[in-house]
C-alpha cells in the first residue's frame, strides 16, 4: 500500500465570509495534496471549519440569530470557496459535528488520566480576536485613536476575565517540548517561526486555563456539565477526528500522526506548543511538521472590514480564472513570508508567465501539428543535439520544482519550472519549426517531438498548481498519464504516435488578460 500523506489546513472561523488569506492557505495546501498525489503518496487532505467560541458568538449576537445559523451559513461559503478554487480535501470537518464532540470529549479523559487537569480560578486577559489568553507583559499600548488602550500582542481588543476553569499543566511540558523541537528541526518551519516559538518556550510556560464557564457554545466538559471546553482545545483535536480518532484504530493507525499542518504564522503557538503538549498528555503521536505561512496583504496594507479592502476570493477566480488565481498566490509570495497581491500584479504575472510563456509555447506548438501534419503525431525525424540539450534542461527544471515542492519552497519551484518554458521558447526562435516546414521535413518533425516532449513534462510538473489547464494542455497532446512516473517515461511518445490518437486545433489554455482600467 502506498505511503500515507495526511496534510491540513487550519479550520477557519466561520464568522464572516472567507477572504484571500484563507484562499491562499487552501491552495497551497492543495497544491501540496497535489503534488503528494503525483508522487505516488496516499493523501488525505482535510480542511474545514472552527464553529465554537466567543468569537462565533459574538458575531452571531450581532447579526441577532443564532450561532449555529452562522455557523451553518458561513461553513457553506467557505466550502463553496474550497470548491470553486478547486481545492482536493477528503474532507471538510465542522467542528459541531457529534463526532468531533466525541473525539475533544475523549482527549480530555485521556488528559485528566495523565494527570494533567485540575480546576482553579482563571484572571487574566483574554482576546475574544485572537481566542487566546495573554500574560500581562505580552500585551502592548494602543496608539493613535486607540492610545492608552492595552492590546494583544497582534493588535487586538483584550478583556479581563475571572471566572472558574479547568487548567492543563502546560509548565510542566517545558523541558520536554524544547527536547522536541532539538530532536526535530522541522518540527516548526520556516526558521524564523522555530526561533520564535523557542524562544517563547524558554521564557517558561505558565498553565492554561482549558474551559469557560460564562458561555455554553462549545464542548461540553466530560463531568462538568457547566463547562465548555477552550475553544482551542477542541479546533486543534479537529485534526485527530479526521483521522479516526478515538473509535477507529486502523484509521487512526494508517493516518495519524499528520504529516504537516499547514498554517498562517499567527497561530503557530498553538500548533507547535499547546497541541504537541496535549498530545503528549494524551500518549497520541507528534504531528511531522508545522508549516507557518506568511500573511497575503492588499498593495501591502493589512485586509480588515474597517479598511473597506476585503476582497472576496470566488469574485478573484470569477475575474481571472481559477488556475490563474492559484498560480498568481503560489508564484508571487515566497511561501513562509508575508507578499502582497493586486489586481495589476496578477494580470501581469499571468500574462507573462501563463498566457505569453507557457500558453503560447503549447498553442502554437499545437495549432502547427494539428495544421501541418493533420494532427498526426510527428515522427522521430532528424535529430541534433539541441534537442536533447533542451530535454536536459527541461528534466532539470521539473527535477528542481520536485525537490523545491517536496521542500515547501513553493514559489521557488514554480520559478525553476519557468526556466524549463523559457529554454523551450529559445529552443523554438533557433530551431524554427515553421520555417523547415517546406526545406526539410525531417528536421521539423524532430524539433516538434522535442516540444510536444517537453510540453509534457512541463504540464504534468505544474499540474498541482493549475490542475485544470495543465491537464486540458496534455488532454491537446493525447497525454494519459499524470504522475511524476510518467514523467521519466519515455516511450509513451512512441506508443502514441502508433495509436489513433490525432492532435486537433486547440484553443488557448491561458488566455491573456486585459490590464484593469482603475486600480482597484
Ligand atoms: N480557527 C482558527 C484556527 C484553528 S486551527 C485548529 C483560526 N481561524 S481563522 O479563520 O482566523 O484563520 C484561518 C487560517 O487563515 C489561519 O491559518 C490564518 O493564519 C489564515 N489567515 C487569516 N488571515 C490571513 C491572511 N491575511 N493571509 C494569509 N493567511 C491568513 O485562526
Amino acid at each position: 500500500m502506498a505511503d500515507p500523506f495526511y496534510v491540513t489546513t487550519a479550520i477557519s472561523y466561520p464568522n464572516g465570509r472567507p477572504h484571500i488569506g484563507h484562499a491562499y492557505e487552501a491552495i497551497a495546501a492543495d497544491a501540496i495534496a497535489r503534488f503528494q498525489r503525483q508522487a505516488g503518496r496516499d493523501v488525505r487532505f482535510q480542511t474545514g471549519t472552527d464553529e465554537h467560541g466567543l468569537k462565533m458568538m459574538q458575531a452571531a449576537r450581532a447579526r441577532g440569530i443564532p450561532t449555529g445559523q452562522l455557523a451553518d451559513e458561513m461553513s457553506a461559503l467557505f466550502r463553496a470557496m474550497d470548491d470553486r478554487l478547486d481545492i482536493s480535501y477528503d474532507r471538510f470537518i465542522r467542528t459541531s459535528e457529534p463526532a468531533h464532540h466525541a473525539a475533544s470529549q475523549a482527549i480530555w479523559r485521556a488528559m485528566e488520566a495523565a494527570g494533567d487537569l485540575y480546576l482553579d480560578r482563571y484572571e487574566g486577559w483574554y482576546s475574544v480576536r485572537d481566542e487566546a489568553f495573554y500574560a500581562e507583559d505580552e500585551l502592548v499600548a494602543g496608539t493613535g485613536d486607540g492610545a492608552g488602550e492595552r492590546l494583544s500582542p497582534h493588535g487586538t481588543p483584550v478583556e479581563w476575565t475571572a471566572e472558574e476553569t479547568w487548567f492543563f499543566r502546560l509548565s510542566s511540558y517545558r523541558q520536554r517540548l524544547l527536547d522536541l523541537y532539538a530532536a526535530n528541526p522541522d518540527f516548526i518551519r520556516p526558521d524564523a517561526r522555530r526561533n520564535e516559538v523557542m524562544r517563547f518556550v524558554e521564557g517558561g510556560l505558565t498553565d492554561l486555563s482549558v474551559s469557560r464557564t460564562s458561555f455554553d457554545w462549545g464542548v461540553k466538559v466530560p463531568g462538568s456539565p457547566d463547562h465548555v471546553m477552550y475553544v482551542w482545545v477542541d479546533a486543534l483535536t479537529n485534526y485527530l477526528t479526521g483521522a479516526g480518532y478515538p473509535d477507529a484504530p486502523d484509521e487512526l493507525a494508517r493516518w495519524w500522526p499528520a504529516d504537516l499542518h499547514l498554517i498562517g504564522k499567527d497561530i503557530v503557538r498553538f500548533h507547535a506548543v499547546y497541541w504537541p503538549a496535549f498530545l503528549m498528555s494524551a500518549g497520541l503521536p507528534l504531528p511531522g511538521s508545522v508549516f507557518g505561512h506568511g500573511f497575503l496583504l492588499q498593495r501591502g496594507e493589512k485586509m480588515s472590514k474597517s479598511l473597506g479592502n476585503v476582497v472576496d476570493p470566488v469574485d478573484l477566480a470569477d475575474a481571472y480564472g481559477v488556475d490563474t488565481l492559484r498560480y498568481f498566490l503560489l508564484r508571487e509570495v515566497s511561501f513562509g513570508h508575508d507578499g502582497s497581491w493586486s489586481p495589476e500584479a496578477i494580470v501581469t504575472r499571468a500574462n507573462a508567465e501563463l498566457a505569453n510563456a507557457f500558453g503560447n509555447l503549447a498553442q502554437r506548438t499545437v495549432s502547427f501539428i494539428a495544421k501541418t501534419l493533420g494532427g498526426e503525431l510527428p515522427g522521430r525525424g532528424r535529430a541534433e543535439p539541441i534537442d536533447g540539450a533542451l530535454i536536459e534542461e527541461v528534466t532539470l527544471a521539473c527535477a528542481g520544482f520536485k525537490a523545491a515542492f517536496g521542500d515547501l519552497a513553493l514559489s521557488q519551484g514554480i520559478e525553476i519550472w519557468l526556466r524549463g518554458v523559457v529554454a523551450c521558447n529559445q529552443y523554438i526562435d533557433t530551431a524554427a519549426p515553421w520555417a523547415l516546414r517546406k526545406t526539410d521535413p525531417e528536421r521539423m518533425h524532430a524539433v516538434l517531438r522535442t516540444l510536444v516532449r517537453a510540453i509534457r513534462a512541463l504540464a504534468i510538473t505544474i499540474l498541482p498548481v493549475v490542475p485544470t489547464s495543465a491537464a486540458r494542455m496534455l488532454d491537446q497532446i493525447g497525454a494519459e498519464a499524470r504522475d511524476h512516473a510518467a514523467i521519466d517515461d519515455d516511450d509513451w511518445y512512441d506508443r502514441l504516435g502508433a495509436s489513433e490518437f490525432r492532435i486537433a486545433a486547440p484553443t488557448p489554455v491561458f488566455p491573456r488578460l486585459d490590464m484593469p482600467a482603475e486600480p482597484a
